[in-house]
């Protein structure tokens, strides 16, 4: 017999303490910028700059952040669980506080890509994305994030793993976007699940489910332990 299958499904509030803005908070991203300014293929066309100072701007953010309690509590589950997490975020946070398996459905902050061949993936060299830095087929280099309109890669994987989840724990989303808000419908009726943020609105058709209105910092530590036991 394995070890217990647990789904973590984060979102920006889990990056919160770690100093990443969230997008939907008061003084979250979406106050400051237009999305549709910067995290649209129109915004690419029409201001390729604008788009790439936004995305340099936040990547330097994020090579400033530290993973937070939270982060690392995730991995301490590792001891016991087969953890997997399926995470909105693009900051590699997770991956630094040493999470093995991390499914990005919304890209990652740290690689750009090729804008005509999806398949050509790098990393950021020198911190940012260049205007004029260009793939091996010549074309611009853009940042390897899903913007609104674009697919969302790997959400049948996502949709397996959320389908065969024996727990099923939500970190720091507002639960606004889809597909990706979505998952936590396919996940078993009768696994637990959690629900951890301070703003947390009850879904209250889903079964299972204890809401902790409280900071991913506090609140996953305890929980984790709890898990422990
Ligand atoms: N601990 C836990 N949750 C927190 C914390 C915290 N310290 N601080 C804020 N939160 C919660 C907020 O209450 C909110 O419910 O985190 C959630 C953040 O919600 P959003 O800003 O909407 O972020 P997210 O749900 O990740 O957005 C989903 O939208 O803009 C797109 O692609 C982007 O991946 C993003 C997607």
């Amino acid at each position: 017999m394995g070890k217990k299958k647990i789904v973590v499904f984060t979102g920006a509030g889990i990056s919160a303490e770690s100093g990443l803005k969230t997008f939907r908070d008061s003084g979250g991203l979406w106050e400051e910028y237009k999305v549709e300014e910067v995290a649209t293929p129109e915004a690419w066309e029409k201001d390729p700059e604008l788009v790439l100072t936004f995305y340099n701007k936040r990547l330097k953010q994020v090579m400033n952040a530290k993973p937070n309690a939270a982060h690392y509590a995730i991995v301490e589950l590792e001891k016991k669980f087969d953890v997997q997490i399926l995470t909105q975020n693009i900051d590699d946070l997770h991956e630094r506080a040493g999470s093995k398996k991390v499914l990005h459905l919304h890209g990652e902050i740290t690689k750009c890509r090729s804008s005509s061949d999806d398949s050509l993936i790098y990393n950021v060299k020198n911190g940012q994305i260049r205007q004029g830095e260009k793939c091996e087929k010549g074309s611009q280099l853009r940042p390897h994030i899903v913007w609104f309109g674009e697919y969302v890669p790997h959400m049948d994987t996502a949709a397996k793993i959320a389908a065969a989840a024996e727990i099923f724990i939500i970190i720091g989303t507002s639960m606004n976007v889809y597909p990706a808000a979505g998952l936590v419908d396919l996940v078993p009726s009768n696994a637990p699940k959690y629900l951890i943020d301070p703003q947390a609105v009850t879904k209250d058709y889903i079964q299972n489910i204890v809401v902790k209105r409280e900071r991913a910092g506090t609140a996953v530590p305890e929980l984790v332990k709890n898990l422990l036991k």
